[in-house]
């Protein structure tokens, strides 16, 4: 890595591991995950559901639930430590120069304030705006998610709005202090597709007029190829491959990404084809395998995938598409 790489980054996590402390002791979910976020990039993060795509993110901003915490690991953010930092410096960051849209908006919106009112806080804390200027600011955000009459949903409660209503709602706050980093964990699901196109729209314009970086957290691999910079595939809380996103989907390696990646159906499949996918499911926090996490699922599995962790090690010339795949290392070799 050059100094110049280093220098880009806006986020930089390294080896960033989480426990949940059971009735069995405490277990893994994120086991030592590097990822970064250069200035104005999109990176996508994908992985089945319980790989630890949202523990990971709220470990970020520090927001994990009881019980659950950050055993060891840096995330650096613009310079400062995100884990090292004060409660105090951590609000300041939190929600202003970093936007967050959280996977469940019925559970972070607050039920008993006006959905105007939770759109102007952040504007009032971070910006310094007058309530006047806010106010006209939460109108323009809800109209730009693609919310009608924007004025009188300012005095809204979040149980008077569809899920999908409340989902823009909560890209609207993520979006308003035009933060430097969006972490955006499934933003879109609860939308239709069309206002789907429009939210990858808005962000597509803030990335280029504000230079705005993203981390965008989904199931849906047909987003990501459109949206995407780079991404990351987790798989039991560790990054199984890495790439930009054209490398990744010319040549997805592991073979839990070609899982992924050949669960999409096609125009070409016949209404009869099966939607084929990846047999069994992710082991569950404290029942990880020794070796390769997804070894137990892998058609190409062999005796070190049992025995031995596999490292992320570049696949490609340059370096930038990265897995952590025996097999693949092994046929590299060969090739
Ligand atoms: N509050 C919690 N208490 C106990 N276990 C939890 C809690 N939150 C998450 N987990 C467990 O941690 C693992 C990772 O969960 P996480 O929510 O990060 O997955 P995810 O990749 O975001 O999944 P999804 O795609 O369904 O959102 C899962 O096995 C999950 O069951
Ligand atoms: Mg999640």
């Amino acid at each position: 890595m050059t100094a110049q790489d280093t220098k880009e980054r806006l986020l930089d996590v390294k080896g960033l591991t989480v426990e949940i402390d059971g009735r069995r002791g405490p277990a893994v979910v994120v086991d030592g995950i590097d990822l970064h976020v250069t200035k104005g990039e999109t990176l996508g993060v994908v992985g089945e559901s319980g790989c630890g795509k949202s523990l990971t993110m709220l470990s970020l901003m520090r927001l994990l639930p009881n019980k659950i915490k950050v055993t060891s690991g840096s995330a650096d953010f613009d310079g400062q430590d995100l884990q090292k930092m004060s409660a105090r410096a951590l609000r300041k960051v939190r929600g202003g120069d970093i936007g967050f849209v959280f996977q469940d908006p019925m559970t972070s919106l607050n039920p008993v304030m006006r959905v105007g009112d939770q759109i102007c806080e952040p504007l009032l804390y971070h910006r310094g705006m007058s309530r006047q200027d806010a106010r006209k600011r939460a109108v323009e955000l809800l109209r730009l998610v693609g919310i009608p009459g924007p004025q009188e949903r300012l005095n809204a409660y979040p149980h008077e709005l569809s899920g999908g209503m409340r989902q823009r709602v909560m890209i609207a706050i993520g979006l308003a202090c035009e933060p430097k980093l969006l972490i955006a964990d499934e933003p879109t699901t609860a939308l239709d597709v069309t206002i789907q196109a429009q939210i990858v729209d808005l962000v597509k314009q803030l990335r280029s007029k504000l230079g705005m970086s993203v981390v965008w957290i989904t199931h849906d691999l047909a987003l990501i190829a459109g949206l995407a910079d780079r991404v990351v595939v987790l798989y039991a809380g560790t990054v199984v491959e890495d790439a930009p996103v054209d490398a990744l989907f010319a040549n997805p390696s592991h073979p839990y990404t070609r899982g992924l990646l050949a669960s999409i159906p096609t125009l070409s499949d016949s209404p009869a084809a099966r939607l084929s996918s990846i047999g069994g499911t992710p082991p569950e926090p404290g029942r990880r395998p020794s070796g390769c996490p997804f070894a137990p699922r892998c058609p190409l599995a062999m005796d070190i995938c049992r025995r031995d962790v596999p490292k992320l090690e570049p696949i490609s010339s340059e370096g930038s598409h990265r897995a952590a795949c025996f097999a693949v290392q092994k046929a590299l070799k060969a090739a």
